[in-house]
This record gives C-alpha cells, structure tokens and sequence, in this order.
C-alpha cells in the first residue's frame, strides 16, 4: 500500500519528531524494524546458514590501500574519496569534506571530522571549532587563505563524512579510511603536521590522551607532528588555552628554524 503523504502532513510528522528529540538523518533510508524483529525470531542455525551464504566483498581497507595509491594528485585523490564506496560514513552525510586551504602550506592540520557547518557547506572547520582555530593560527601569522605557502595553512580531517550525530568515528571506519589520509599528506608533502585531538592522533599516531601528547615533538607520516588540543575541547575549557597557546609558539619557532 502506498500512502500519499501531503505536504501539510508531511511538515506534521517532522515537527513531531522534532518534538520526539529527534536531531538527525542517522541513515539515508527507513530502517524496517518489524522485519529486523522477525529475522531476530528465525532459530540459530537457520540464521548461521544465511550468514554464510552472503559472499565475502572485497577487503573495505585494501581497497583504500589500492585506490589511494592511484591517486597521483590531490585532485584525484578527493575524487577517489568521494567515489568510495565501502564506509558507511558517507551515507549519512551530505558532503565528502576534503581539504580547504593552501595545499602548498608548510603546515597541515588534521582535525576528527566534519560537524553540521562543515557538512554544510563542504568546508572543514568552519564552525564555531573552526573559527577558534583561525584565530589561533592567525596568533602565530598563519592562514588557510594566505597565497604564500610560508602563511598559509591547510586544513583536512581524519573522516571526510560527518559522523550520525557527531559520534566518533568507529575502530572499522578509521582503518579504512586512513590510506586516504596518508596519501593526502603524502601529496601535500607539508613539512609539518598539527595533530588536532584524540581521534587524529589515534589515527595518525595510534595513541589518545591529547592531553598528554599535546605539546611535544613527534613523528607521524614521515614528518614532524604536534598533537595539540581540540578547539571544541577549548571552547568548553577556555582555561586550557594557555597550554594551546604554548604549543602554537613551538610551532612557530619551529616554522622559523629553532624549536
Ligand atoms: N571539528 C573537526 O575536527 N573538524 C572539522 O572540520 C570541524 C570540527
């Protein structure tokens, strides 16, 4: 049976579930509960023999291994990203947010992942987080849209989709996801990396706890890299700014041939 829904309806049952809490599309398409309960009651065996019949695809992380190494320029990278077809993620979202900025910068940030502005308008770190860190950047003379690849910044994230409700990007969905992000840091080719909060230095690092790492010299993808907090995590903790602060003059000193 189709049901032919108005517009006048339609706004109805939206505003109700606007008033049920709801504040996200999790999924691109409805989630037929009552068939998934009747899966649930198919006896154990049955259910084994159907999981077994479902054949195997390809290996979701060996596919970006192979796709990303194809990719010759930045350019064709986003378009392999965009074209991707194994991480959920992407499903959810409306944009593939892929980099802005100087690609030819000496800095390159890697930040968790898009928000709802980010979505949006397809840009990384153009909300609230994102206007803190110009700010600081900017502290310390650096610029996403400075021509001059000595000022200038550029800016990607560890996801290209935004995560269903800003949750944080599963274990599967970074693994897969990384050879883009190492690719993307190969063909940039910054001299050095600003790692910006837990779930990039997981990535990048394979470590958490930005509050420990952040502020110290290390290595990731062949190159220096500083872990420093999140501008989220120093919009709401507008005290840890003065450790921010530090850490962004070490990088300056660095940028000038000291540090
Ligand atoms: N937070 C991030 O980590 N990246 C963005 O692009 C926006 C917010």
């Amino acid at each position: 049976m189709t049901m032919a829904v108005d517009w006048h309806l339609a706004r109805a049952l939206l505003e109700w579930q606007v008033e049920l809490g709801v504040t996200d599309a999790i999924l691109a398409e409805p989630v037929d509960r009552f068939a998934r309960v009747e899966a649930a009651s198919v006896p154990v065996v049955a259910r084994q023999v159907a999981v077994a019949a479902v054949p195997e695809g390809p290996d979701p992380v060996a596919e970006a291994v192979r796709i990303a190494a194809a990719a010759r320029d930045l350019p064709a990278l986003a378009e392999a990203l965009e074209a991707y077809p194994y991480c959920d993620l992407r499903r959810g979202a409306r944009s593939c947010v892929f980099a802005d900025g100087n690609p030819r910068a000496r800095v390159m940030i890697v930040g968790e992942g898009p928000g709802a502005d980010e979505d949006r308008l397809g840009k990384p770190f153009v909300g609230r987080a994102g206007q803190l860190l110009d700010l600081m950047f900017a502290a310390i003379g650096l610029d996403r849209a400075s021509p001059d690849a000595e000022n200038a910044l550029y800016i990607t994230n560890t996801v290209p989709w935004r995560p269903p409700a800003n949750r944080e990007p599963t274990r599967d969905e970074l693994e897969m996801l990384k050879p883009f992000l190492l690719r993307h840091i190969a063909l940039a080719d910054p001299d050095l990396l600003v790692i910006v909060g837990n779930v990039a230095c997981d990535a990048l690092l394979g470590r958490r706890g930005i509050l420990k790492l952040r502020g110290t010299w290390t290595e990731a993808a062949g190159r220096p890299a500083m872990p420093m907090m999140h501008p989220a995590y120093l919009l709401r903790n507008p005290a840890a700014k003065r450790e921010a602060w530090a850490d962004l003059l070490a990088l300056k000193a660095r940028l000038k041939g000291g540090g």
